[in-house]
């Protein structure tokens, strides 16, 4: 047994205590050091995965820009917003007649966002919603049945950096209908995936991707059985008939390089896809 599926072996909230146990000591030392900054949580509670909160939040509000035409004024939604690397970033990008909602199945993450994000931001609102998934947040209520809690046509711009890659098939295409209905006319929404083909099926076949999904399913694969929502990857004609389903038009795909694929100008680690509601 590796390390990760050690990790994933624990409950959601054993993981989170190991993860604040394993970081104690250098969130100490940068308190102590004054080296903590404002808008960055302590390592122990970044339960969204690695690398640099700040630079990595400054660079999903360069997709949004570049990708999904946001602009100062919009009012956005972050589905799966984790403990506020989007919305930190957004803080320094949206007007005050912009407006921002996010809302996440991990409370203590909510609880952050209001507590450093919201008390100086008071046009960014989050909310804690208690959905089932098993990576984060066990409980009977379940995504593939949620409605959001907004009005239809309500917003410019919606993304979700990383979340459909933990989400099961039935949760994905309730959160497409869902987009479709609050999103604006005209409005766009930026998601990212781990899409396959049959040749990449080869590649994962060949263990040739440093991420891997060995357990296959009728449409998508899976990195670990016991998890689901650990990571999923989905076949990408599958996809394509939930986008149709939902009635938004796929506007762009950008492929990322998570999967090695024979194409030019892979991208970000992801792939990235634009939806627009027509
Ligand atoms: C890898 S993290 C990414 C967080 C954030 N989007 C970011 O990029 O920092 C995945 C997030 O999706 C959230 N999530 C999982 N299932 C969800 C669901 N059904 N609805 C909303 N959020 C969900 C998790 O709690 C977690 O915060």
């Amino acid at each position: 047994m590796n390390l990760r599926n050690i990790y994933y072996s624990l409950s959601p909230k054993s993981r989170f205590l190991v993860r604040k146990l394993y970081y104690y000591p250098v969130d100490i030392l940068d308190k102590i050091q004054g080296r903590k900054h404002k808008y960055v949580p302590n390592k122990g509670d970044i339960f969204i995965g690695s690398g640099d909160f700040i630079a990595q939040g400054k660079h999903h509000l360069e997709l949004l820009k570049k990708y999904a035409g946001l602009k100062e004024n919009h009012t956005v939604l972050d589905i799966g917003c984790g403990i506020g690397r989007a919305a930190v970033s957004l803080t320094q990008y949206l007007s005050k007649e912009g407006k921002y909602e996010g809302f996440d199945v991990v409370e203590k993450g909510i609880l952050w966002c209001e507590k450093h994000i919201s008390a100086d931001f008071p046009n960014f609102n989050f909310q804690y919603i208690p959905l089932n998934n098993d990576l984060y947040h066990f409980t009977e209520d379940k995504a593939e049945n949620f409605i959001f809690p907004y009005e239809d046509n309500s917003f410019d711009t919606i993304f979700l950096f990383s979340v459909f890659t933990h989400m099961q098939p039935l949760e994905v295409q309730n959160y497409l209908n869902e987009i479709y209905r609050v999103l604006k006319p005209n409005g766009k929404c930026l998601a990212t995936y781990f899409l396959y083909n049959n040749e990449i099926e080869n590649k994962i076949s060949n263990k040739e991707n440093k991420i891997n999904f060995p357990y296959t399913r009728e449409n998508y694969r899976l990195m670990n059985e016991k998890v689901p929502s650990a990571n999923i990857a989905f076949k990408e004609t599958y996809l394509d008939e939930m986008i149709e389903r939902s009635h938004l038009k796929l506007e762009n795909k950008i492929y990322g390089r998570w999967s090695k694929r024979t194409c030019e100008g892979l991208f970000d680690f992801q792939d990235i896809l634009v939806f627009k509601k027509e």
